[in-house]
């Protein structure tokens, strides 16, 4: 909770107390809605569980109660003293409502209202799926099922309404068939939930841009030279840009760090890839988040051929490559965009003072500055000790923090910068 006197625009956590509603129907998959259950619940939300008739054949309500800590209702609960505060309740308190899975036979019926169970008397009375009221639907069936006309136009009736159709993959099946019907993964629906619940924010209906990573140059075919970015921090930018409610375009160097759902992946490698995909970008953006760390120098003439170890190298001549902030700045002058630049400044020594320098020669808003060989700070770790330097001369050192945090107080800082 670091930040939470910082900036109350933001979201600490973008599913915190949202209500959610999570329809399970007859699917073997069932069992995979226990992880996405458990998925949301621990990123803070409210989840209200119901299953179908078939679906309690598959998976019983107390797993789902063990997990979300909240109420797992199946048919029987239709009918007392809880049923009409159960069925219209659960869909007219809901900020989002998800079917995971999804059979065939209960997309049919809710395509044509069939309301013949709790989850489809809860789905009617949520409604049809809209932004500010996301249905999420996650079909799960067997080979052949998915493509039969039936299901397609039933599928095309609920998107045309408003519902998000998630999947289904290709894949192994239950039936022993490899085909187009496998429930997508857990973590895939969790990440359409974040961003289905995230569209209203500060950043709703900005372009932003993220770079994230270490530029590899190529030596030979099977050989760059790079440097010990792992992406953590530029990924954490990209999701928190995405929590605020922005459209997001993320150029990353290689990188391990799993991506962001919702955004446009632009995967780069050297320093002159990235520049391209970052000017481009940068044409209608209105905020750049420059956190890659881009090679300075890259071999002048990388070889076509993989250099043996027999032939031996005496050295590996090199250039600078391009400073795409720089060149960036050069753009800006021309365009106007975008509205908002934000550097990062990796030091070993001097920081403030190197960074204050880069602030100024880059023709920044706002730098980063970052001591990589601080303890707890810099390359792989998950955690981050930063300053944000303006060219004012202001300067706000941030406490050690996870790069999330960081990351939600530089998106919290391009919300004020962009609302200048
Ligand atoms: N940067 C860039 N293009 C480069 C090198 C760096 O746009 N060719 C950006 C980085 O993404 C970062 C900022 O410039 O936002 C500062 O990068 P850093 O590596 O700290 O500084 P350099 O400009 O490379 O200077 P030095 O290596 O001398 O510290």
């Amino acid at each position: 909770m670091i930040f939470s006197y910082y900036n109350t625009l933001m979201p600490l956590k973008p599913l915190e107390s949202k209500r959610i509603v999570l329809g399970v129907t007859g699917s073997i998959a069932a069992y995979k809605a226990v992880d996405l259950a458990s998925k949301l619940a621990q990123a803070g939300a409210v989840v209200e569980t119901i299953l179908t008739p078939s679906a309690t054949q598959f998976i019983t309500p107390l797993a789902f109660q063990s997990v979300t800590g909240q109420g797992a209702y199946v048919d029987a609960n239709l009918w007392g003293a809880q049923a009409h505060v159960l069925h219209v309740g659960l869909g007219h308190t809901a900020d989002l409502f998800i079917i995971a899975p999804a059979t065939a036979h209960s997309m049919a019926k809710l395509a044509n209202g069939t309301a013949d169970n709790l989850l489809m008397l809860a789905a009617l009375a949520y409604g049809p799926g809209s932004a500010g009221r996301p249905l999420l639907i996650a079909p799960a069936m067997d080979g052949g099922m998915f493509e039969h006309p039936a299901t397609q136009a039933n599928l095309e009736t609920l998107r045309q309404r408003g519902a998000q159709i998630i999947g289904p993959e290709a894949g192994h099946l239950a039936s022993g068939l490899v085909a187009l019907g496998r429930m997508s993964e857990p973590l895939t629906i969790f990440g359409l939930a974040r961003y289905a619940l995230t569209r209203q924010g500060p950043l709703s209906g900005r372009r932003v841009v993220v770079t994230a990573g270490g530029t590899q140059e190529p030596v030979d075919p099977v050989r760059v030279l790079t440097n010990r970015s792992s992406g953590k921090q530029g990924f954490a930018l990209a999701q928190a840009a995405l929590d605020a409610g922005a459209e997001v375009t993320l150029i990353a160097a290689p990188s391990a760090v799993p991506i962001p759902t919702g955004l446009e992946y632009i995967p780069v490698e050297a320093a002159s890839q990235m520049e391209q995909a970052v000017l481009k970008a940068c044409q209608n953006a209105d905020a750049l988040l420059m956190a890659a760390a881009v090679a300075d120098f890259r071999p002048v003439n990388p070889a076509a051929q993989k250099i043996k170890k027999s032939s031996g190298i005496e050295a590996i001549p090199l250039e600078p490559t391009t400073d795409i902030l720089a060149a960036v700045a050069a753009q800006r002058g021309r365009t106007g965009l975008p509205l908002a630049v934000v550097g990062f400044a990796a030091e070993t020594q001097n920081l403030l003072a190197n960074a204050q320098a880069k602030l100024r020669a880059k023709r920044l808003d706002m730098i980063v500055a970052n001591d990589v060989s601080a303890p707890g700070s810099g390359f792989a770790v998950d955690t981050n000790r930063v300053t944000l330097l303006y060219p004012s001369g202001k300067s706000e050192p941030i406490p050690l923090a996870t790069k999330a945090e960081v990351a939600e107080r530089v998106i919290a800082e391009v919300v004020t910068l962009l609302n200048k």
